[in-house]
């Protein structure tokens, strides 16, 4: 009895102090394996009177029991504290900010182009674009204006060398415009698009530079009619300068590839001796600035792309990205755009993890 007293004391107390899941592993073997000493106990009991059986069955099976339910408890708690060091040991709180800051900063193009595409996804727009050496059909003839118009001689085009026998004169676009022309010709309306991209024209002071930014914006469908241009342009002005009193007015003006073309205006305000987009522009010394050129796709357009301009319709427009920019983020000279002065850069960039998003608000 006292043996049995002991051994059961022994094992306790040893799974008591088992540091590990291997300790835990030694001792059952040790008790309750093959050779183990609870096993072997069991064993004698086939030897046993029936008398001394029926005292002594049950007191090794209790120890059996209660060998078997402490390993098991201790086992539990072992693998318990384990996972509880796990876990404190290998935390990653996603909820903190990012320390690491990429390096370099998003030229206020880039992301001004990014904020445009965001928004007029946002309104079912895709992205197109074209070459940037355009020929002088799609930058010119396409668009209604044929070799003896005088808006040719307005672009100030920088033109290639005449090829001897080539069908067209290249030139570098002076417009986003060519990819309306491209866009028509390779797809099937309904077509909803913008295209941004680089153009060229022979200008420079503080506001021109020879290569700038526009965005071009098409839609072509069926029954489409000014107000759906003035819907669009409001909504995206809305959304680009992230305010709700941003007044719109269409000017009448000329341009060959629209009829009827206007100019768009934007209302703005001065806060602090500073012109800012939005508010009302009769009020104090606020006023007008032109920000677009827009219209009804010309029907001559429609039908040099091929398609019939009783059965299409549509309405385009145009501006320049690097104004774009430089209404929204304050910068009043375009040249330091292109020179690459790492100073401009830090001070006007964005952080590569400053993504546009309309529920951020666009410039975030
Ligand atoms: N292509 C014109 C320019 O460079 C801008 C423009 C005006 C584009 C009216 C358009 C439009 O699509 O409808 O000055």
């Amino acid at each position: 009895m006292t043996d049995l007293e002991q051994l059961r004391q022994d094992l306790l107390g040893a799974i008591d102090a088992a540091a590990g899941l291997d300790a835990i592993e030694a001792i059952r073997v040790h008790a309750l394996g093959k050779q183990g000493a609870v096993t072997g106990l069991l064993k004698t009991l086939g030897a046993m009177s029936p008398e001394e059986r029926q005292l002594t069955g049950p007191r090794i099976h209790a120890l059996r029991e209660a060998v078997t339910e402490a390993l098991s408890e201790r086992k539990e708690m072992l693998e318990r504290k384990a996972m509880d060091a796990r876990l404190a040991s290998e935390t990653l709180d996603m909820t903190l900010p990012v320390d690491l800051v990429p390096p370099g900063t998003v030229h206020p193009v880039s992301q001004v182009m990014d904020e445009l595409a965001e928004i007029f996804a946002d309104l079912g727009f895709a992205v197109a674009s074209g070459p940037e050496i355009e020929d002088d059909w799609r930058n010119f003839t396409a668009l209604n204006i044929p070799e003896t118009h005088p808006a040719r001689a307005m672009h100030d085009t920088f033109y290639f060398p005449e090829v001897e026998g080539a069908e067209h004169r290249m030139l570098l676009r002076t417009h986003t415009s060519p990819v309306q022309i491209r866009t028509m010709m390779m797809q099937k309306p309904p077509i909803r698009i913008i295209a941004p991209g680089r153009v060229y024209r022979s200008d420079s002071d503080a506001t021109h530079t020879p290569m700038f930014h526009q965005i071009e914006g098409l839609v072509i469908d069926k029954g489409i009619t000014l107000g759906h241009l003035k819907w669009t342009l409001e909504t995206f002005l809305k959304a680009y300068f992230e305010r709700d009193d941003i007044v719109l007015r269409l000017r009448p003006s000329y341009f060959p590839f629209t009829e009827p073309g206007a100019e768009v205006d934007v209302g703005y305000s001065v806060v602090n001796g500073k012109r800012v987009i939005g508010g009302d522009p009769s009020k104090g010394n606020g006023g007008w600035m032109e920000v677009l050129g827009s219209g009804m796709v010309h029907r001559k357009v429609i039908e040099a792309c091929g398609l019939d301009p009783d059965e299409w319709q549509g309405f385009a427009f145009g501006t320049g990205v690097d104004r774009l920019a430089m209404l929204k983020y304050g910068m009043d000279d375009l040249r330091p755009f292109f020179d690459g002065d790492l100073r401009w850069l830090r001070h006007y960039g964005f952080s590569a993890l400053d993504v546009p998003t309309l529920s951020g608000g666009v410039g975030a």
